[in-house]
């Protein structure tokens, strides 16, 4: 596969390269305050741009970077890649950036010594994007995840996991019939899952245990409903090294399989606020794409529109069953399940309306106000004035 994956862009990765490029800059923004030197460390980095021309996640990566680090942030960027050939073109290609970034010609998972030694002292990004998922066994990330963190508690995580094709290569490793797979030009089943099919011993290093059997060999699910399910099952793993972890499923086409979900991982409130406003916008943009450039009006499916009343209905019932909340807190229960679907200003609307009244229901402010910050207290019934 690597001989051509670099050739051009592929159309779907541009959602990848703009939820890694957005996030960066509030996501620098913020660390940058907790004092520690900052390193991004890109696992599987290539050869940092693409033969169209277009920069690959290292030069992304670097850029960002050279903003604080002209600014005297204490920052730098460490760029691994297993493979020799281009391995020589990262170098070059970070040549203008040498101040700041670092090359290494290993592969990732032999490396684990010096990430330890660096999160040690600093806040650390992960990004994670290997070709398949031959090369991202959860036993030696989360073995990354579990160092990390011991000690430092500032890290969070954005990795590549392609649950279609892991599905693919479960049905091969269990023999089973392996229809519903939606194969494209280049997803062939050899570079998804190598020339020889992968063992069900393979499998459970991949997935970090053996939960994967029951769920690819349900009989009852559809391979869709097995590529959701593994996808659950594998971030629940990742809980036990992240507080929050959430996904995007990168679509080619709306309602086609996820061509790979981008799992974030993060320990901050901070993070989960900054990604939600993120990846709502890459959907955005996926949804304008599909079904409003080119036409005279949004035709976006009904499931994919805003539903203001439900949402309004949703915020409503978390306050009410949970007791008086920070509106912070708020956004924080419900993006469980809006994940990505609402913008921080949809939360700040939908907020002020129930402060004034909406379809019945009313929130009170402690202050008594319907435009209020993310630190105010909001309750279902009237707080006792003073
Ligand atoms: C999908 S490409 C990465 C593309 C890159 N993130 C970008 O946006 O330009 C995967 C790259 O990771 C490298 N790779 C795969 N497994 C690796 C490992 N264990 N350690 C280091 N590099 C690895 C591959 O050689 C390949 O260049």
């Amino acid at each position: 596969m690597s001989d051509d994956f670099f050739k051009q862009k592929r159309v779907w990765s541009k959602y990848k390269d703009f939820i890694l490029d957005y996030y960066l800059t509030p996501y620098l923004e913020k660390v940058k305050y907790l004092q520690k030197p900052i390193c991004i460390i890109d696992c599987c980095a290539g050869p940092g741009s693409f033969e169209d021309g277009s920069d690959g996640s290292p030069l992304i990566i670097a850029k960002h970077i050279q903003g604080l680090y002209n600014r005297h942030v204490n920052i730098k960027g460490l760029f691994l890649e297993k493979q020799k050939r281009l391995f020589s073109r990262l170098q070059k290609n970070l040549e203008p950036y040498s101040a700041f970034v670092e090359a290494k010609h290993v592969d990732f998972r032999n490396y684990l010594d010096d990430i330890r030694s660096m999160a040690r002292s600093s806040t650390v990004f992960l990004y994670v994007d290997p070709y398949g998922i031959k090369e991202l066994p959860f036993s030696e990330l989360s073995e990354i995840y579990r160092t990390i963190i011991e000690h430092n508690s500032s890290v969070e995580v954005l990795l590549n996991f392609n649950s279609a094709a892991f599905v693919r290569c479960a049905l091969v490793a269990l023999k089973m019939d392996r229809q519903g797979f939606d194969s494209e030009e280049g997803d062939d089943e050899e570079s998804f899952c190598g020339a020889e099919g992968m063992s069900t011993e393979q499998m459970d290093v991949i997935a970090g245990g053996s939960y994967w059997k029951e769920i690819v060999s349900a009989p009852e699910l559809t391979f869709l409903e097995k590529e959701e399910k593994i996808t659950e099952s594998y971030m629940k793993q990742m809980n036990d090294y992240f507080r929050i972890v959430r996904n995007y499923p990168v679509q080619h086409k709306y309602g086609r399989l996820p061509k790979y979900r981008l799992i974030y991982g993060t320990r901050h409130e901070d993070g989960i606020l900054l990604m939600n406003e993120t990846m709502y916008k890459a959907r955005e943009q996926f949804l304008k794409e599909e079904f409003f450039d080119g036409r005279l009006f949004d035709e976006r499916p009904l499931a994919e529109s805003k539903d203001i009343s439900l949402f309004a209905t949703r915020l409503f019932e978390i306050v009410r069953e949970g007791g008086p909340t920070s509106r912070r807190n708020l956004k924080l229960v419900a993006m469980k399940e809006f994940f990505c679907c609402y913008n921080n200003s949809d939360y700040s609307k939908t907020v002020e309306k129930l402060l004034k009244g909406f379809e019945g229901m009313k929130l009170y402010s402690r202050s008594g106000k319907p435009r209020i910050n993310d630190d105010e207290s909001l309750s279902a019934k009237p707080f006792k004035q003073h």
